[in-house]
């Protein structure tokens, strides 16, 4: 599929996906919304492709935000509906999906860009990152559920801290609240990311798959639900490829996984 504002790569069982912006700093308007999720579908739904990718094309720019033109002059209602499309288009929808999400944060990652790295499952940052949900700056809230996602990841705290100062934070302080998991130098941002995406790979792909369900969904249900649903997909794993996982280990050879 060809797309205007986005690159869409496959290559070794990893789709990685590029906002192609640069001279908006990548900032998501309407169509890259919109292109972002047809390619987010495309490759969950590719047998091949096992992790996605998710960048920002340039230097300077993870993504610096929603599109700031195409909203500033909104009513109520509109800014509701914008919300409101953008998360069951992007940002629900790609912490949804069932293949695992890196994001590869390389410069401003602020408000949507902020949060639409919250609703991957992984960050890895260059030390040259930024982050902050910047909104109140604007006299705005997040409206991609940054009051949400934020404070489930690093805490009430830090998360109030961001979110009513507008403050940017370097990677360095986004690693220590736990907002990425590691900092890399730029050039070794992308193989600091395959390498991720390869020992993910390199696992039990339902496995992969289970774990990230469970895990997503029990964290929004009680502890209770979550065991219950664990203790489902424990017992189903054995089938489904655990026999196989098993096997190998006793036998001292690497696993022959199932497509
Ligand atoms: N929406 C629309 N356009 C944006 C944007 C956004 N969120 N962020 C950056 N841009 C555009 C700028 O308008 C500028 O376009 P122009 O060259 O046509 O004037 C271009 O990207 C480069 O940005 P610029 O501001 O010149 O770069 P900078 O290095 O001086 O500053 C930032 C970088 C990120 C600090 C600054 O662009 C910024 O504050 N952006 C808005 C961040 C924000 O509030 N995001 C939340 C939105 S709800």
């Amino acid at each position: 599929m060809n797309y205007e504002n986005i690159l869409s790569e496959h290559a070794n069982g990893i789709t990685t996906i590029t906002i192609n912006r640069p001279k908006k700093l990548n900032a998501l308007n309407k169509d890259t919304i919109h292109e972002l999720h047809e390619a987010f579908d495309e490759a969950n739904n590719d047998r091949d492709t096992k992790v996605i990718i998710l960048t920002g094309n340039g230097e300077k720019a993870f993504v610096a935000g929603a599109d700031i033109s195409e909203f500033a002059h909104f009513s109520i209602n509109e800014g509701g509906k914008l919300a409101a499309q953008g998360q069951t288009l992007l940002f629900d929808f790609v912490e949804n999906l069932s293949t695992p999400v890196i994001a590869a944060v390389n410069g401003f990652a602020l408000g949507g860009g902020c949060e639409l790295a919250l609703s991957c499952d992984i960050r890895i940052a260059n030390v040259k990152a930024k982050f902050g949900q910047p909104e109140v700056n604007l006299g705005m809230i997040p409206g991609y559920a940054g009051t949400q996602r934020l404070p489930r990841l690093v805490g009430l705290a830090d998360a109030l801290y961001l979110l009513t100062t507008g403050e940017m934070i370097g990677a360095e302080d986004a690693l220590r609240i736990g907002l990425v998991q590691k900092v890399v130098e730029p050039e070794e941002l992308m193989d600091e990311v395959m390498k991720i995406a390869k020992i993910i790979i390199s696992k039990g792909p339902e496995a992969v798959k289970k774990v990230k369900y469970v895990t997503r969904n029990g964290y929004e249900s009680t502890f209770e639900e979550g065991s219950e649903l664990e203790s489902k997909y424990f017992g189903s794993q054995f089938q489904a490829e655990g026999e196989e996982g098993m096997e190998a280990f006793l036998q001292k050879r690497k696993p022959n996984w199932q497509e």
